[in-house]
């Protein structure tokens, strides 16, 4: 294993604004692996929940220790989060998961915790990773780093797309961006747009748009124009 950090493309933004699809769309592209740092901290909440303790009660020294039940297992061209050895996709992405899961990113033991995950994973592979720190906490050498951002609205939109599977209602529209907008309140702190990184606004572009525009930029800094 080598201790060397590989090239490492950094997106970040607030909630919901397509880091996550956009970051494997643009890993798969280009040969890279994808890490989401924030099922990291989706899977440590989701470890406390299942102990059921009293979520006011939590300390940043009892999530960390759940980092024991959580793992990152490599795939093809991403890292699946393991909780208790087992892929639990549905349960950290789920609405206790995402309420709680500020509450548990505002520590700073818990941050130190993921961003060590994170950087372990980056030294072995190419990545692209997700968050609302990559490019400036976690990775600020990072080859290229975006923030991506999109309206409110747009974002609630698509989000309950993915949830739902079908068109949503204006009003579950507007429920959802209330969530989101207290959402990226309780996160402001850990969303930062580093000063060198390309600010890409999504709300008018496609998902495929927003994708090319990523690997056109990724291929100008790592030079490997013919990938496919
Ligand atoms: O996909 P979405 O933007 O809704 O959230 P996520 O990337 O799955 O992250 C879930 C939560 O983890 C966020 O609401 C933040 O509280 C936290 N997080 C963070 O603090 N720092 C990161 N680098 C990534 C996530």
């Amino acid at each position: 294993m080598s201790d060397a950090v590989r090239t490492v493309i950094a997106i970040d933004g607030p909630a919901a604004s397509g880091k996550s699809s956009t970051a494997q769309w643009v890993a798969e592209r280009l040969g890279f692996r994808h890490v989401d740092s924030g099922s990291l901290y989706r899977g440590l909440t989701a470890a406390m929940l299942r102990d059921s303790a009293e979520p006011s009660a939590w300390t940043a020294d009892g999530v960390v220790a759940q980092g024991a039940r959580v793992g990152l297992r490599p795939d093809t061209t991403s890292f699946t989060v393991l909780l208790d050895g087992v892929p639990s996709e549905e349960e950290i992405r789920g609405s206790r998961v995402t309420e709680h899961v500020s509450l548990v990113a505002r520590m700073p033991d818990v941050r130190r915790w993921v961003n060590l995950r994170v950087r372990e994973a980056a030294s072995e592979h190419d990545v692209v990773v997700d968050g609302r720190d990559m490019g400036t906490a976690v990775f600020p050498d990072a080859s290229l780093k975006v923030f991506l951002i999109a309206d409110p609205w747009e974002r609630a939109r698509r989000r309950l797309m993915q949830r739902l599977g079908r068109r949503p209602t204006d009003a579950e529209i507007a429920e959802e961006t209330d969530r989101l907008v207290q959402r990226d309140a309780r996160d402001a702190t850990q969303t930062v747009q580093a000063a060198d990184a390309v600010l890409l606004d999504t709300t008018y572009l496609t998902q495929e748009e927003q994708v090319e525009r990523i690997v056109a930029l990724a291929r100008a800094v790592t030079h490997r124009p013919h990938a496919s």
